[in-house]
């Protein structure tokens, strides 16, 4: 079974999450920005600086595999290696942004991401997420208190 950490986003690791981000497809870009955007190593290293929000990593064997961000207003997003995903790094991923919102005292996490997101619909309705799902958008929500 895939070994994985999930851990907070360090400076060192500004490298590793840029060769992540630079493995993934364009789609994948798409999701995880909900726009097609392209971050610059200058752009890790503030997404690693922790200001407006909480970064994690899943790390396995040394490598990070995976990143979740999430925003002070309660809005993450995150993506997977394509070669980990489908061995739950998603889910656990996402499992640890909540508990990093609880013990911030935010309100509620949500997410946005498109109704063809099968991996991501799958996640929020097994994590109770309230889901509402139009032609263009899927919005979850999950309140915390
Ligand atoms: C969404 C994403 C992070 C999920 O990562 P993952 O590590 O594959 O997630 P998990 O392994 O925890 O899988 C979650 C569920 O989706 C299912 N799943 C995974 N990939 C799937 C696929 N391609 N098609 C259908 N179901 C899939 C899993 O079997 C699992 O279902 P289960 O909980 O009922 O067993 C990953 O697909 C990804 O990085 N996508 C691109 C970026 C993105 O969409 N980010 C989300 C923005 S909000």
């Amino acid at each position: 079974m895939l070994e994985v950490k999930i851990r907070r986003a360090l400076p060192e690791d500004v490298e590793k999450i840029f060769e992540l981000y630079n493995s993934l497809s364009e789609d994948d870009l798409y999701l995880r920005y909900f726009h097609y955007y392209k971050p610059t190593l200058d752009e890790m290293k503030t997404l690693v600086k922790q200001s407006d929000h909480i970064t994690l990593v899943a790390e396995s064997d040394g490598k990070i595999i995976g990143e979740g961000t999430l925003y002070n207003d309660g809005e993450f997003s995150l993506v997977v290696a394509q070669e980990f995903r489908k061995q739950g790094v998603g889910t656990e991923i996402v499992k640890a942004l909540i508990e990093e919102a609880k013990n911030k005292k935010l309100k509620n996490v949500r997410f946005y991401t498109l109704p063809e997101n099968e991996p991501m619909i799958r996640i929020g309705k097994k994590l109770n997420f309230k889901l509402s799902i139009d032609e263009d958008e899927v919005y979850g929500e999950l309140k915390l208190s």
